[in-house]
């Protein structure tokens, strides 16, 4: 069988869908720089798209190279791709259009939709896995968790579950022409999130709401760029603004079960 590329496939995402095809006996082909694909080396694509019938796409954020590489892909012949996007890309509250990353989805999902083979596009919300293996890991670790949250909600998406619908739709025609909004079962807040993470590992972790202004001086403190800092708050902020608070329904209407819970994933995860 053709081996299914996954770009991305070290990461949170890709490696989970790289187990999960490779458990059901599909051949998978990690597309990282440690295995020679670059994003920002056009040289590296052809070699890994060699022979490959589908992809599955995490583009690198703050780029708009998505739309060389699917159509590289297609060129290359490869029939079905499935692209990792991001909740809130048509809402304009985001100002997804204005952030590097935001447009990186935007543009993403225009290149993807106007292919004229099969596609499926996932969009998922904050993972649960942020906390482990993300950006907020060095925070649970150092066992404070500070950020411009408010008392916000999240339906934090388990990474296993963005990882089953991936390769549902890149093994099923069924999810073709879909678009997946991805997230966990209920809202979560940061508090209740640390509270979580504290019973699973066994150590404290206690959330600090800092306002957005607090927040960026102590990143630029800690050695982020400005600008960094200043778009990081904005994203968090959104948390605040009751824009991650509501619950999608990508996971049951691709996989036609409930997504795993927060909780679930904390008592599951190594800490
Ligand atoms: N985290 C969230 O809450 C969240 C929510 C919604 C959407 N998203 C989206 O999810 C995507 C990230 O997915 P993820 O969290 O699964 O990935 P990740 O854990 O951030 O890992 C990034 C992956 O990209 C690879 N990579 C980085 N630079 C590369 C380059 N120049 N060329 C080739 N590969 C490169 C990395 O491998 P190497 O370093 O080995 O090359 C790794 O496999 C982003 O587009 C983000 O906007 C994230």
């Amino acid at each position: 069988m053709d081996p299914i590329l996954v770009l991305g496939g070290t990461g949170k995402t890709g490696k989970r869908v790289v187990s999960r095809l490779e458990e059901q006996g599909v051949s998978a082909r990690v597309g990282a720089r440690q295995t020679g694909f670059d994003w920002l080396d056009e040289s590296t694509w052809d070699r890994a798209l060699a022979g490959v019938k589908a992809v599955f796409v995490v583009p690198l954020d703050g780029t708009t190279l998505t739309r060389a590489f699917v159509d590289k892909a297609v060129a290359n012949g490869v029939e079905r791709v499935v692209l990792l996007s991001g909740r809130g890309v048509d809402n304009p509250e985001y100002g997804s259009d204005t952030n590097a990353t935001g447009l990186t989805h935007v543009e993403g999902e225009k290149a993807v939709r106007e292919l004229e083979i099969p596609w499926t596009i996932l969009r998922p919300g904050w993972f649960a896995q942020n906390f482990s293996e993300g950006f907020f890991a060095p925070a649970v670790q150092a066992g404070e968790l500070r950020l411009p949250a408010g008392g916000g909600g999240v339906t934090f998406v388990d990474a296993q579950d963005i990882a089953d619908v991936a390769v549902a739709a890149l093994t099923e025609d069924k999810h073709a022409g879909e678009i997946y909004e991805l997230s966990g079962p209920q809202a979560v807040t940061m508090a209740e999130a640390a509270e979580a993470i504290s019973a699973a590992g066994g150590r404290q972790v206690r959330y600090v709401p800092l306002t957005v202004d607090e927040f960026v001086a102590e990143s630029i403190r800690d050695g982020w760029p400005p600008q960094d800092a200043a778009d990081f708050a904005e994203v968090v902020s959104a948390i605040e603004r009751g824009l991650e608070d509501h619950v999608s329904d990508g996971v049951d209407r691709a996989l036609g079960r409930a997504p795993r819970d927060f909780k679930t994933f904390a008592n599951t995860t190594t800490w």
